[in-house]
């Protein structure tokens, strides 16, 4: 008897331009685009294995080992919903083809980082479980075609759709289907930039992105000013920076477009802090070794940047790595760092940084 299943894998990705606002909550339709890099270590992935089978009696999925309710409507029921539809394409155009439309799935994902800890796992899940279910279904979809399929299970997942740099257009139809996720360049074009990920606490965030959103949507100026003045033009300023592998614009963005996320998130009512005060203790250590690099005649060294949480991701060239960590563990002694064998630095410091 033929067995049906596929198994695929995504990484996190961790925006550099942010979005955070949405114009339709049900398609997830972003109030902005973004833009971001996927990771590409092994750290810090989802992998998610999908098998389609006639005896099955209804649609389940197991994270990490539990079982998750699909409920109906919900994310992921809309995100199998999809990929469903696509395969029935698919098999009414070529009769010999399996009827796995029809058949129930069951879907295991795991995490290989903590899932609560504030490290994007929506962004990596719903990408991994999106990836490993187009290939079930042998869908002849591009990464765009499926980004618009991961967008509607969290809306920064489309984005790991790509390896690189990926942008996110926000599009302009109410139908969803011109925001997608494109490639701004692969991974090998600019392979000297890594991600320094300090964990500063692994708790499960106060305010979830989709709540925080929407109180943001609802209460902040800033935001508006943001949307229309802002992003449009650092969407451009930071793809031209990534294309010519400048880092001295591609920093100073990056750094820039956080502290406005941050700043939106404290001029919503009530205001949201996701930053505590060990995220802006290294905040500052960053500026001043910029400052200090810039103030000798040189260039900025490193560029950090905050998701919805207290932990810190630096941006840096490779030669400059080992010098950030040494810094921050000279600033943070308590901080517990591990190296993976590609090179990637992390401080985990497990709640203690
Ligand atoms: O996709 P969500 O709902 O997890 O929202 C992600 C929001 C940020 O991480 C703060 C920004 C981003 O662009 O990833």
């Amino acid at each position: 008897m033929a067995v049906y299943q596929a198994t695929a894998s995504a990484p996190v990705n961790i925006a550099c331009i942010k979005y955070w606002g949405k114009r339709d909550t049900k398609l997830i339709l972003p109030t902005n685009s973004s833009l971001s890099v996927t990771l590409d270590q092994d750290h810090l992935r989802s992998t998610t294995t999908s098998r389609a089978d006639s005896s099955f009696e209804k649609d389940r999925l197991w994270l990490n080992g539990v079982e998750e309710e699909i409920k109906e409507g919900g994310r992921l029921a809309t995100c199998i919903r999809e990929l469903k539809r696509l395969r029935k394409e698919v098999e009414e155009k070529d009769s010999s083809l399996p009827k796995l439309s029809s058949y129930a799935v069951h879907i295991s994902s795991r995490n290989n980082f903590p899932t609560a800890a504030g490290l994007a796992s929506s962004a990596s899940g719903f990408a991994a479980l999106v990836a490993s279910l187009a290939a079930l279904y042998q869908l002849p979809a591009s990464p765009s075609q499926l980004s618009l399929i991961a967008r509607q299970g969290s809306g920064s997942a489309c984005r790991s759709l790509f390896g690189g740099f990926v942008a996110w257009e926000m599009g302009s139809k109410s139908d969803g289907s011109d925001s997608l996720a494109v490639e701004i360049a692969p991974r090998e074009h600019w392979p000297d930039i890594h991600a320094l990920i300090c964990v500063v606490s692994d708790d499960k965030k106060g305010t979830s992105s989709t709540s925080g959103m929407q109180r943001t949507v609802e209460t902040s100026t800033l935001l508006q000013h943001r949307i229309k003045y802002v992003v449009p033009e650092r969407m451009k300023a930071i793809s031209a920076a990534i294309r010519a592998r400048d880092f001295e614009a591609f920093a100073r963005i990056t750094m820039q477009d956080s502290n406005q996320f941050h700043a939106v998130a404290l001029d919503t009512d009530p205001p949201i802090f996701y930053m505590n005060d060990v995220s802006r203790a290294i905040i500052a250590l960053i500026v001043e070794y910029n400052r200090v690099s810039v103030a000798a005649g040189g260039k900025l060294k490193a560029a950090y940047t905050y998701d919805a949480g207290p932990n810190a991701v630096i941006y840096a060239p490779k030669e400059n790595l080992k010098e950030i960590v040494e810094l921050i563990l000279n600033y943070f002694p308590q901080a517990e760092p591990f190296k993976d064998p590609f090179g990637l630095f992390g401080a985990g410091a497990q709640g203690k940084l």
